[in-house]
């Protein structure tokens, strides 16, 4: 699925990730500076900072919002980048700036062809459902992800961000006695792709499994409309399904992995040694470029 343009043609790059949703960029002579000037012809420059968080750490000229991925070396589940928040990308970009010899393998999903391969009965049980995310962000959390300190400024953005989805799509929060953002998300499981495609791409498998001490795991709870968990049998299939799907990106150093967030999930092979080096940045499509209705 994923596919390997030679370059830094950012319309090449968009036109793969219309059609494939995932794309790869070979240039050995990229740098770092290169990676940004690529992705700032895609995307602009998310208001919120995705770097100042406890799992990752800022790269590079300040203001350009690159940053380390997720620390740990565990491998990590498919998923749907900041599927459950306001702020979550339109483009997930990552820049290899130096390859593991072994392990640590980017892997993507296509969400259309994971979605053609469920079995009826899931696809269909998914299709009448939604998935129910509440999340509680302390200040120091979402004071960074809308770039205020003021709980009144919240809604505002909120509004702005939450306009790029459709109105099955919605976000509702509140503000607790301690300052704590309490904040449900709620999106179909089945949904359109930025580019006017039907997939899943979702964190479903992530939530399920994701362990450790880089994820905040108890401020999360995760349930269908009815407020009853996804049934396991549904974790499974799905799980199942995106296995035969899954792709590992073998990386090369000085490549960019572009990765339309709408239709594709991501994760990763665990790592193995010390050599492996790729920071990301996140972005939402420039506004020239036109979301499918
Ligand atoms: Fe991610």
């Amino acid at each position: 699925m994923a596919m390997v343009i030679t370059g830094s043609d950012p319309d090449a790059a968009l036109d793969a990730l219309k059609t494939h949703g995932v794309v790869v960029l070979h240039d050995p002579d990229r740098t770092l500076d290169g990676f940004v000037e690529l992705t700032d012809r895609i995307f602009d420059i998310d208001p919120y900072h995705s770097v100042a968080t406890r799992e990752r750490d800022a790269v590079g000229a300040s203001g350009t919002n690159v940053a380390t991925v997720n620390k740990g070396r565990d491998a990590m589940p498919l998923h749907r980048e900041s599927s459950f928040l306001p702020t979550q990308p339109d483009v997930v970009t990552l820049f290899c700036q130096h390859a593991p010899s072994r392990g640590g393998q980017t892997t993507v999903c296509d969400g259309v062809a994971l979605l053609a391969a469920l079995p009826e009965r899931t696809r269909e049980f998914l299709r009448g459902e939604e998935l129910v995310w509440r999340f509680v962000l302390p200040i120091e959390r979402w004071s960074v992800l809308f770039g205020t300190r003021d709980p009144a400024a919240v809604p505002a953005k909120v509004a702005e961000l939450m306009a790029r989805f459709g109105p099955d799509t919605t976000y509702e929060f509140e503000f607790d006695d301690r300052g704590n953002l309490d904040g449900t998300y709620r999106s179909p499981f089945v949904t359109k792709t930025f580019w006017g495609d039907t997939a899943i791409s979702t964190s479903l498998l992530y939530h399920y499994h994701r362990q450790g001490p880089f994820i905040a795991k108890h401020l999360h709870r995760v349930t269908l409309s009815t407020g009853d968990p996804v049934p396991d049998d549904v974790v499974h299939t799905v799980e199942r399904c995106a296995e035969q799907l899954i792709e590992d990106v073998r990386w090369s150093t000085s490549d960019v992995l572009l990765i339309d967030n709408s239709r594709a999930m991501h994760g990763r092979r665990a790592i193995v040694g010390d050599d492996r080096s790729i920071v990301v940045r996140l972005g939402r499509y420039r506004s020239g470029i036109a979301r499918a209705a």
